[in-house]
């Protein structure tokens, strides 16, 4: 089984050591994990909310997405798109808005610190707060729970945001009757490094103290090392590893081996500046075929463009089915539907002939059924039993189910249906995701018809 592991970039700004080392590096380490199914996706949406530059924008999303391909995303392995290529993602905002509590987001830390801030200048407690910022979380919970993420690895700021999206996802459950969603979790790395920035500390774009990771080349990555701060031992005096800011940098990059040598070295007296010498030789390193392939890439937008499109429809094949369940549970349906779904509408036309099961002993000795269309199609094969009362106590939920509270799974080419969260039954192959889809409308009014049919007995 694989973990679905998701996680959003802010296209802000332009990534630097800090991000490298603390969000780049592990969450592609962690997306070449076979027991994990990757999605990361530039948050463009998100970041019309913070800018109203179109020129920053554009350009902040090609160099994101250039710097995450250089620095070694396999887009056959993850799922790799831009969060605007899928308009399943506000489409699901919208439903998740109209069961979202304005109270809950009243309380979120952003939207309270614009607050405060606006009140300290004794302003309009919502002067220049926009409805974006406001709706952030919902946005969020959208990007997540579209694609049923399992885990979320975040910074710790956005531990609230997760747990927001839970309570989105709960509250749209309990009021439309069964699980849609999957509840993620958040996943915080506590072992990768935070590094320190030039001052000492913490690196980060609002403390103006970082080191690009690609932007000015070599020559500016070696500037500001150079630029670290450090205490004012002269050459020969020996230096305290465990405080200096090169150390920790330094072992985030290099082996131990090579950390154990740099230690001796700051120990028995190098000076600061070939010190920084050596931390810029053991970055460059690392850094030097990442900022080529950046540099290529950022040069031919063009194939890009081509991989995250690609990745948009990978996603979108896990989105769209997703919403079209979604809709018809809110009642977003096609009107000839009406009274085909659901206790609250009226009868449907009853078919001519109903669906059908037939029981079958399998050549293992176990017990199986297959569901039947009334036209005599295949919808359903279910799983062995080795009991013959189980498979028929089964076949008797399934007649009385109904087609809205069925839990149907969309594969790429087939369906599978769970009782309890256990898969029971799967449908055939279809040769696309279109025909599966349609399969599922099918199936789910089969299960209507059946359970009509039981009601009417
Ligand atoms: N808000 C996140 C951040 O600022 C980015 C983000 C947007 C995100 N949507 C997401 C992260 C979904 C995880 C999942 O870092």
């Amino acid at each position: 089984m694989q973990t679905r592991v998701l996680t959003g970039i802010t296209t802000t700004g332009t990534p630097h050591l800090g991000n490298y080392v603390g969000a780049i590096r592990p969450a592609i380490a962690a997306s070449r994990r076979a027991d994990v199914d990757a999605f990361f996706f530039m948050a463009d949406y998100h970041a019309l909310i913070k800018s109203d530059d179109p020129a920053r924008i554009e350009r902040s999303r090609l160099e994101i997405a250039a710097t995450w391909l250089a620095a070694g995303l396999d887009p056959n392995k993850a799922t790799f798109y831009l969060q605007s290529d899928i308009p399943e993602i506000p489409e699901l905002t919208w439903l998740l808005t109209c069961v979202t509590a304005k109270g809950l987001l009243n309380r979120a830390h952003a939207y309270k610190a614009a607050v405060d801030k606006n009140t300290e200048a004794n302003e309009d407690q919502d002067a220049g707060i926009t409805a974006g910022l406001y709706m952030y979380p919902v946005l969020m919970a959208a990007d997540i729970l579209a694609f049923d993420a399992q885990q979320v690895p975040v910074g710790r700021d956005q531990i609230q945001h997760i747990e927001m999206a839970r309570d989105i996802a709960q509250r749209f459950n309990h009021i439309y009757g069964r699980d849609f969603f999957v509840l993620p979790e958040v996943v915080i790395e506590e072992q990768v490094a935070t590094l320190p920035g030039l001052d000492g500390r913490k690196m980060s774009k609002s403390y103006d103290n970082t080191i690009p990771l690609f932007a000015g080349g070599a020559k500016q990555l070696r500037e500001t090392i150079m630029r670290i701060v450090t205490d004012s031992r002269l050459p020969g005096e020996a230096k305290d590893p465990e405080s200096s800011s090169l150390f920790t940098i330094f072992r985030a990059f290099a082996s131990e081996a090579e950390s154990q040598a740099f230690r001796r070295a700051l120990e028995e007296g190098i000076g600061w500046g070939e010190a920084k010498q050596v931390l810029y030789e053991r970055l460059e390193a690392d850094i030097a075929p990442m900022r080529e392939r950046y540099e290529e890439l950022v040069a031919r937008p063009a194939n890009i463009e081509e991989i995250l499109h690609e990745g948009a429809r990978k996603a979108r094949a896990i989105a769209a089915p997703k919403i079209a369940e979604l809709r018809n549970a809110v009642g977003l349906r096609a009107m000839s539907s009406v009274g085909v779904a659901g206790g609250k509408s009226k009868q449907a036309p009853k078919a001519a002939k109903p669906p059908r099961f037939a029981s079958f002993r399998d050549s293992d000795g176990s017990f199986r059924f297959r569901l039947f269309s009334s036209e005599g199609e295949e919808l359903l094969l279910s799983k062995s039993f080795k009991d013959p009362k189980e498979a028929g106590a089964v076949q008797k939920r399934l007649k009385t189910l109904g087609g809205a509270m069925a839990i149907v799974h969309s594969l790429p080419r087939s369906l599978v249906l769970e009782l309890d969260g256990e898969p029971v039954a799967t449908a055939p192959d279809y040769t696309d995701e279109l025909e599966r889809d349609e399969a599922a409308r099918y199936l789910r009014g089969a299960l209507d018809s059946l359970a009509e049919q039981e009601k009417g007995e």
